[in-house]
């Protein structure tokens, strides 16, 4: 591999691992002090493999700490995605096990702030016989746990309940439900508050069947009564979390100590992968986003806004043909005829505001993600330059 490619390609802002390939966020949970990100991981290569939970430590959210891996796959299965709660002392990871016909979700604990991990020597602790169940997201609600599940081809989410992370008790289902052209994986479901009132926001990414048919996240804003979600809007169209091609399987952090809804996604898509020059790791995840709510369109939707500073703020004014554009890497900006903004050739309808439309970038090495200011609209690509190609955004009319 050229160190050309390893110097040119790595981002600065946006997480990657040391080496290696990697695909979801996961265990995604605040412990003592740290961020833990834990992730989709094969510890033997730069392709999807061997899956084990690959691990990472931060106290602000960007700058982060490689540590060793911390679940391995082994005789009875693959590690795949999952999430992690703390109880202030420990960590228990909830991740499901894949093994030939059979995914089922299992546990492991951390004694030592999330550096090693022991499996629960009784696992699984819910398997329900299927080839395909998993990702599973436990939070904690009241005085006990919550999972969300998903039956991918089924288009389910289910939500079972426990007090111990061992036995597991069957409250609901979800589903099918508004996207439904590819499976449902990595569910997330957790509170918001908008005008005093508390409003539950369920994510599910679906592979394909999202924009362009492609990998994405669809999010439904609806009740949560401990038992059962309850959608408020129609749910024959899906509402997409990003218009992008590479924002996926995102799921957001538990126990965040200020009280914020951090999201991250990864900043990839099933249907591409191999098209991108090699480096000695695959993949980034986005930046993270804090995630909120507001009125658009007479609809309560779902925003996000970037932890760290945008690198560029573009305002434009929408009545006449304006663009900006990224030199040899990208062309970013709205077209005035459409309403569209647009990176690339996606695109997504926004609404001027007295005649301005006002957008933030964060231009990575190998990624671009752009969106409204008010954090409501995003288009999230990884894109991978030529050798030597600039990243300096230009303004012309
Ligand atoms: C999503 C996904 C998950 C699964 C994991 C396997 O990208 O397919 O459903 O747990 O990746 O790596």
């Amino acid at each position: 591999m050229h160190q050309d490619n390893i110097d040119f390609y790595r981002p600065k802002l946006h997480f990657t691992p040391e080496k290696n390939w990697m695909n979801d966020p996961n265990g995604l949970v605040w412990h003592k002090g740290e961020y833990h990100l834990f992730y989709q991981h094969n510890p033997f290569g730069t392709e999807w493999g061997h899956m084990s939970w690959g691990h990472a430590v931060s106290t602000d959210l960007l700058n982060w700490k490689h540590l060793d891996v911390a679940i391995f796959e082994d005789e009875d299965g693959a590690i795949f995605s999952g999430s992690a709660v703390s109880n202030g002392d420990e960590i228990v990871a909830i991740y499901t096990r894949h093994s030939e016909g059979n995914q089922s979700q299992c546990i492991a604990l951390s004694k030592d702030d999330g550096r090693t991990f022991t499996k629960f020597e009784n696992n699984p602790v819910l398997d329900l016989g299927m080839a395909d169940f998993r990702d599973p997201k436990v939070f904690r609600y009241k005085d006990h746990w919550i999972m969300a599940v998903v039956k991918p081809h089924e288009h389910i989410c289910e939500f079972y309940k426990s007090v111990n992370l061992i036995d597991w008790e069957y409250l609901s289902g979800f589903g099918p439900a508004a996207a439904t052209g590819g499976v449902w994986e990595c569910p997330d479901l957790f509170p918001l508050s908008f005008n005093g009132e508390e409003l539950w926001v369920l994510l599910i990414s679906l592979n394909p069947g999202a924009i362009r048919n492609g990998t994405g996240t669809q999010y439904f804003v609806g009740d949560f009564d401990g038992t059962t979600f309850t959608p408020r809007y129609s749910t024959q169209e899906p509402r997409w979390l990003d218009f992008g091609r590479d924002n996926y399987a995102g799921v957001t952090f538990n126990n965040e100590p200020n009280s914020r809804r951090i999201f991250i996604g990864w900043m990839s898509n099933w249907q591409n992968i191999g098209q991108r020059p090699a480096t000695a790791w695959t993949n980034a995840l986005t930046i993270p986003r804090e995630l909120g709510l507001k009125e658009l369109g007479g609809e309560v939707v779902l925003t996000q806004i970037p932890i760290c500073e945008p690198t560029y703020e573009i305002s434009i004014d929408a009545t006449k043909k304006s663009r900006s554009g990224l030199t040899g890497f990208v062309e970013l900006g709205y077209d005035p005829v459409t309403k569209e903004i647009f990176l690339e050739d996606f695109s997504v309808e926004v609404e001027p505001i007295n005649n301005q439309v006002n957008l933030k970038v964060i231009v990575d090495n190998t990624s671009v993600e752009l969106f409204t200011s008010d954090g409501s609209r995003w288009i999230t690509l990884a894109i991978f330059p030529a050798l030597g190609v600039t990243r300096e955004l230009t303004h012309f009319g």
